[in-house]
């Protein structure tokens, strides 16, 4: 099955208005060739995705969100809905570890949101991974397992192939925009990465299963990409760090470019 290679950037709050605008203007420049070969999806903060949809407007390039609500409307000051996000973002990133752990965003909450975003349109990247403690004890099957499982329940088969799930240990997610954190083996992180897509396999059926994209995240960049999407059924990567600099994104793309070719 042939799918689609894909690379995300995550910006997170590490840009300011005018530093994302540069970014975005710079980046379209840098990819236009290679996006007509893999999805690229920005994901700038909320205020500032209006003015990355304008910069990015007549090329390949896609925008995603953060994050969204799990519920659709109500008394939920400061939140953004999966209906405030539809036909303004392609993509939103969801139960990213950060979440999980800042604002304590449980299975529950991160199959809600994952919800919202297929009934709205959206095409969902769904971070999962263990923590080192979950590591260390010899957890991370059952954890990403657990993860994926609660997140799939429910789910029409046919969505998968609007599906991404990310693979990102958290102890391999960057804490800043400085030195890279450590990296699990990358066969270690392909065979967890498998595993997304027996458990997705065992929920709707291996032909839908294999129409969704899996990716590898954590400290990816220019040097490391090519290590992790070299492996077999590795789809891309999310980049949080790395991404922020166009001319590194562009590195990383071609690395999957060239492992996908
Ligand atoms: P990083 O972030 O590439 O800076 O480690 C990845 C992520 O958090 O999605």
């Amino acid at each position: 099955m042939d799918r689609r290679p894909i690379v995300i950037a995550n910006w997170k709050m590490y840009l300011d208005a005018a530093a994302t605008l540069r970014a975005a203007r710079a980046t379209r420049v840098l990819v236009a060739r290679a996006a007509a070969r893999v999805d690229i999806v920005l994901c700038p903060s909320f205020p500032l995705i209006p003015s990355v949809v304008a910069a990015v407007k007549g090329s390949r390039i896609r925008v995603g969100a953060q994050d969204v609500h799990a519920e659709l409307r109500g008394p939920y000051t400061g939140d953004v809905s999966a209906e405030h996000l539809r036909g303004l973002v392609r993509y939103v990133i969801i139960g990213h570890s950060e979440r999980r752990r800042q604002y304590g965003e449980t299975d529950d909450i991160v199959a809600r949101k994952f919800h919202q975003a297929l009934h709205a349109g959206l095409q969902p990247i769904v971070c999962v991974g263990e923590t080192a403690d979950e590591r260390d004890a010899g957890d991370t099957v059952a954890v990403v397992r657990r993860q994926v499982h609660r997140v799939l329940a429910g789910m029409p088969a046919l969505s998968l192939a609007r599906c991404v799930f990310a693979y990102e240990p958290v102890w391999a997610v960057r804490s800043n925009l400085g030195a890279p954190g450590a990296q699990p083996a990358p066969d270690d992180a392909a065979q967890v990465m498998g595993l997304i897509r027996k458990v997705a396999a065992d929920r709707a059926g291996r032909r839908y299963a294999e129409r969704l994209r899996v990716v590898y995240g954590g400290s990816v960049d220019a040097k490391t990409a090519k290590i992790f999407v070299a492996e077999p059924h590795v789809d891309g990567v999310l980049v949080g760090a790395s991404s922020t600099n166009p001319v590194a994104l562009h590195r990383i793309i071609r690395e999957v470019l060239a492992c996908h070719s």
